[in-house]
This record gives C-alpha cells, sequence and structure tokens, in this order.
C-alpha cells in the first residue's frame, strides 16, 4: 500500500458532505471517513442510500451518518441538501462536499453521435439527451457553486493553507474526475466531455477559490476502476487489461481529505504498475522542484498530474502583476486611476455616442 503522508485523525468531527454516495466510491469513501470519526453526509437519488447509512454506521459505530434524498441536477433539491446538511451538522458548519455523483450513459452516447430520427420529416423531431451532462457537469456546477456559499460560513473554519498541517475546521471541495478527464473516451462523447469540463472546473477553481473563499481545491482522477461504473460491458472491453483498485482511489481521496496542506492538488489514480517514471506522485511543489528526475521502482496506483498548470497559472498572475505594477510606475497612481475610471465610464459613453 502506499505511503500517504495524512493524520486520519484529522478528520474527527468534520462535517463531510458526498453527492452519489449511495453506492461505489461515494459509498466507500464515506465508509472509511466515518470509521475516521467524520459526520458523512449522503446525498443521492437512489434511496438505496438509507440502507447504505445503516450498514456503515453499524460497521463503524458512528451514528453521525445520514442520508438526504439529492437530485443533483435540480437547483432546488441540492439547495435543500445544503441547508438540510447545515441542520444536521454537529457544529452548524460544513468542512468538505465531495462533488462525487456522476453517471456513464453509453445509450445516450451512442445514439449522440448516431442520430436515428428523421429530422427533415418527423413533425416534432426529439433534441438528443443532455442527461450525462445534466448529472456530471450542471450538477457539479450547482454543488460546487453551493459549496462556496457555505464553505467559507463554515464556524470557526480559517482559509486554507498549503503551508501548515492543522485539524482546524476545513473549507475543502473534492471533485471528482477521471482519466476521461486527461484523454478522449472515444465513442461516449457525453462522458468525455464533462469530465473535461470538471478538469476545467478544477483549473480555475484552484487558482481562485483558495483566494476568495479561502477554500482548497483537489481533484481526484480515477481510471477504470473495479467499483461502480464498471458494468458489465466495460469489463468485456477491459477483459485482461489491468484496473484500478478502489482502495487506491480512497486512499487517495483520503490524503487529499485529511491532509489539509493539499490544495490545488490532482491525483490520477489507476492499476498498481512499476513505470520507473521519476517520483511525481505525492509532493509537495517545493519538493518536486528539488527531484532529480530519477526513476522509482516500486509499485504504485497513484500518480500526481496537471502540476505543469500550477507553474503556468502562477506565472500568468505573477506577469499580469509585474504588468500593472509596471504601467503604475511609468504613469504614476493618478494616470493609472485615469485609466481605470476611463474603463469603467466607457459602457456609459458608449450608450451616450450611440444615442
Ligand atoms: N468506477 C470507475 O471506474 C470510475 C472511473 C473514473 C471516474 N469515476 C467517477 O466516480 C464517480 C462515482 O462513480 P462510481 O463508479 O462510484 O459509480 P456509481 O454508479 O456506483 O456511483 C454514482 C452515484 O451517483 C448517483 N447519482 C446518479 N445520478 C444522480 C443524480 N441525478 N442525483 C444524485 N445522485 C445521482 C447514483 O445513484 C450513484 O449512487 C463518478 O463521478 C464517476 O464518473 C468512476
Amino acid at each position: 500500500m502506499l505511503n500517504l503522508d495524512y493524520t486520519i485523525s484529522n478528520l474527527k468531527g468534520k462535517t463531510i458532505l458526498i453527492t452519489g454516495g449511495a453506492s461505489g466510491f461515494g459509498a466507500a469513501f464515506a465508509a472509511r471517513w466515518a470509521s475516521a470519526g467524520a459526520q458523512i453526509i449522503i446525498g443521492d437519488i437512489n434511496p438505496a442510500g438509507e440502507t447504505i447509512v445503516a450498514q456503515i454506521r453499524t460497521e463503524s459505530a458512528n451514528e453521525n451518518v445520514h442520508f438526504i434524498h439529492l437530485d443533483v441536477t435540480s437547483w432546488s433539491s441540492q439547495v435543500n441538501f445544503f441547508r438540510q446538511a447545515v441542520q444536521l451538522s454537529q457544529h452548524g458548519g460544513i468542512d468538505a462536499v465531495v462533488a462525487n455523483a456522476g453517471i456513464n450513459d453509453r445509450d445516450e452516447a451512442r445514439q449522440l453521435e448516431n442520430p436515428t430520427v428523421d429530422y427533415l420529416n418527423d413533425p416534432h423531431p426529439p433534441a438528443p439527451s443532455s442527461k450525462t451532462v445534466d448529472v456530471n457537469l450542471s450538477g457539479v456546477l450547482y454543488t460546487v457553486h453551493l459549496a462556496q456559499w457555505f464553505l467559507p460560513r463554515n464556524p470557526d473554519s480559517q482559509p486554507c493553507s498549503e503551508s501548515e498541517q492543522t485539524s482546524h475546521r476545513d473549507r475543502h471541495i473534492l471533485l471528482v474526475g477521471s482519466t476521461a478527464s486527461l484523454h478522449p473516451l472515444i465513442s461516449q462523447a457525453p462522458y468525455t466531455i464533462t469530465k473535461h469540463a470538471v478538469l476545467g472546473l478544477f483549473r480555475c477553481l484552484r487558482v481562485t477559490a483558495p483566494v476568495s473563499g479561502g477554500i482548497r481545491v483537489n481533484i481526484i482522477c480515477p481510471y477504470f476502476t473495479d467499483i461502480g461504473l464498471m458494468n458489465a460491458p466495460a469489463r468485456v472491453i477491459l477483459a485482461g487489461v489491468p484496473i484500478g483498485q478502489p482502495e487506491d482511489v480512497v486512499e487517495a481521496a483520503t490524503y487529499l481529505m485529511a491532509n489539509q496542506t493539499c490544495s490545488g492538488r490532482s491525483l490520477v489514480t489507476g492499476p498498481r504498475l512499476k513505470l520507473g517514471l521519476p517520483d511525481r506522485a505525492l509532493l509537495s511543489r517545493e519538493s518536486l522542484d528539488e527531484q532529480t528526475g530519477e526513476g522509482e521502482d516500486s509499485e504504485r496506483g497513484v500518480w500526481e498530474c496537471q502540476l505543469h498548470d500550477v507553474e503556468t497559472a502562477d506565472i500568468f498572475t505573477e506577469r499580469m502583476l509585474k504588468a500593472v505594477k509596471a504601467v503604475v510606475a511609468t504613469r504614476g497612481w493618478i494616470g493609472w486611476a485615469k485609466g481605470l475610471a476611463g474603463a469603467l465610464a466607457w459602457p456609459v459613453m458608449k450608450n451616450w455616442n450611440k444615442a
């Protein structure tokens, strides 16, 4: 098993919301974190979540595990989920939100690329289904939007910090992407585009959320894993190919959840392999800079990805600040203020000139 640097007791007393927690990864996260003493609130469209909650309560000897009916595609259902969660929370706040609910509807994917409706003659031709987009993208956006409102209001929480390993009240969004966030899953366009979009969301929020709401944002991108969405057709296609172990996905997610210095981190999980590649996984950015690039030969199923993106964003921000400073230095603060006033007045002047 991997040696990840976290203190599991940090999860004790944390209130964690998990969408799509009635089965698969969501249920596995819930079981692991409930055993560590976290308060878990599962939201799922599947009423089987009640049974899962009862089972987790018994196995973890933790009564603070709850199920709330949730349809992530419905805004009112999501608002209700967050409001009820705050009511249930032992400390009146939410420490972490896992936007995990997701589907992969292969029929929808096939129909999208193979239209069968007679669009010339059908009097009422139906639009193609957008179910996958509704769940995997709109649903995630609703969840994340509400998380960005509720997390900074978590009583006694502090803005996230990459430098300090603490166990104070948290503000954490964990996104669930896929390796389909990083490369196309040919013939499954809806799933691919939604998982690419979740990665795009992560790449934006990892920069802004720590600043705007003190929220740390991380993502896991699992490869095909022996759980949940891995249905019979997928197993046939992948027959003989090694697939990911659910324990590695749970371990990667637990690391990101329990180690509060993790911010803007993206972990890929997959089959356990010895790749002999530089050990880029599970390192802070600072220690990554010090890497010699030597290959490592131990077997692992968790890897860091998209690190270059942090550097690109940092360089962009740094250059923007330098450019602003250069303008201020050349024109002086008064010149800069005049320029800004001109920019703000531009919409009014534009309409004035039109009239
Ligand atoms: N299993 C894999 O191989 C794999 C690989 C990469 C990524 N993922 C991602 O992991 C996440 C969980 O998938 P899983 O494999 O555990 O599958 P799963 O089917 O076991 O879990 C998904 C859960 O989402 C729930 N859900 C579906 N529609 C919903 C809705 N409208 N509102 C609320 N809940 C809804 C389902 O009821 C289910 O409990 C998904 O985002 C998936 O894309 C899975």
